[in-house]
């Protein structure tokens, strides 16, 4: 009770619909992390306008609220419903082009999705990162750049693909602690990375939850298209979400989290198709071969290039904003 120091705002009674909004603002305007301050205004002022453009019954608040309540109560450490919801209304990728300016020649990010883990073990060049005997055979063979085509040695490369069934080995009851297509691969002095792995196929996001209900709902199919994702991490370096996508999939230009970009679709080729391949790698010349070159920004151009996005925002609000550590804030904070 000591710390709570009410704003100077009007007596709040009888508020209206008209009204309740600047209120609101009103007594949240204390806060004293200007950010926090920032976003929180925003927020209620989009949603109260929601409710007012769309004149919201009790009954369909009601329902929002059950069905967040069911999306809380499916997700776990492996099942993360909520990460789901984000990816299947553009939210995921939409933060993450915001926070991830495109610069120059530099990889596009995409969405990081749900099935991720920190447990994957590091690897030699040439593993093979996925232990289903019925997938197709694939020879990943990658370089990490800079943006001025210099090398980058010591990234780590962490890559995961679904088996050819299209589950993750998350997605298994019986995977315990024994990570299964996925690992990290470091690149060498050349910027190099190749491991093997099998071909990605188009899978199902999980759809038993309240977001595959929803989908259904809206008629829309809950399929990505075929893909392998990359996370790049190397200290003064921004880190890159990515992943790369398979050209001629049947969801490519349907992907049910929106995540495919064209700098991001690859054409397999075949081992054999390039002289000496097969034997330099130890790989049957039938292997499926994806190439891709990856290019990195440091740290100091992300800051920079997310600076001069946010100020070209401030920009356009004419004074009220301004940018501190590369966030919008209220220029009076
Ligand atoms: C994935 O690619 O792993 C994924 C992304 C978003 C939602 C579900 C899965
Ligand atoms: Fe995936």
């Amino acid at each position: 009770m000591a710390q709570y120091q009410r704003p100077d705002v009007p007596p709040m009674k009888d508020l209206t619909t008209e009204n309740i909004t600047d209120n609101v603002q009103a007594i949240n305007s204390n806060c004293p992390d200007a950010r926090l301050r920032f976003l929180l205004d925003r927020l209620v002022n989009h949603l109260h306008d929601f409710a007012r453009e769309t004149r919201l019954s009790i009954t369909e608040w009601e329902a929002t609220i059950k069905f967040l309540v069911d999306v809380g109560k499916i997700s776990t450490d492996v099942r993360q419903e909520f990460v789901l919801l984000s990816d299947v209304l553009g939210l995921s990728l939409l933060v993450d082009a915001i926070d991830h300016p495109k610069l120059q020649n530099a990889t596009e990010g995409t969405v990081l999705g749900p099935f991720h883990t920190t447990d994957a073990h590091h690897v030699a060049h040439g593993h093979q990162i996925s232990n289903d005997a019925d997938g197709e055979p694939l020879l990943a063979i990658c370089t990490v750049k800079d943006t001025h085509g210099m090398p980058i040695s010591h990234v780590a490369v962490d890559v995961w693909e679904t088996d050819s069934k299209g589950f993750y080995d998350v997605q298994y009851a019986d995977r315990g602690d024994k990570p299964d297509g996925r690992a990290i691969v470091e690149s060498d002095e050349n910027g190099v990375i190749f491991f093997n792995a099998i071909v990605p196929v188009p899978y199902p996001i999980p759809n038993d939850g309240p977001v595959g209900k929803l989908l259904e709902k809206l008629k829309r199919h809950c399929y990505r298209p075929s893909h392998m994702h990359f996370m790049l991490k190397k200290p003064g370096y921004d880190r890159l979400i990515t992943a790369l996508y398979l050209r001629g999939d049947p969801f490519e230009t349907s992907d049910a989290v929106f995540g495919v970009k064209e700098s991001l679709i690859v054409d397999l080729a075949r081992v054999g198709s390039t002289e000496g391949l097969a034997e330099k790698y130890n790989v049957s010349p039938d292997t499926k071969l994806l190439t891709y070159d990856f290019i990195l920004i440091t740290e100091e151009e992300a800051r920079q290039a997310r600076e001069e996005a946010a100020q070209r925002v401030a920009d356009k609000q004419g004074g009220k904003l301004k940018v501190v550590g590369g966030l919008l804030v209220p220029s009076d904070s």
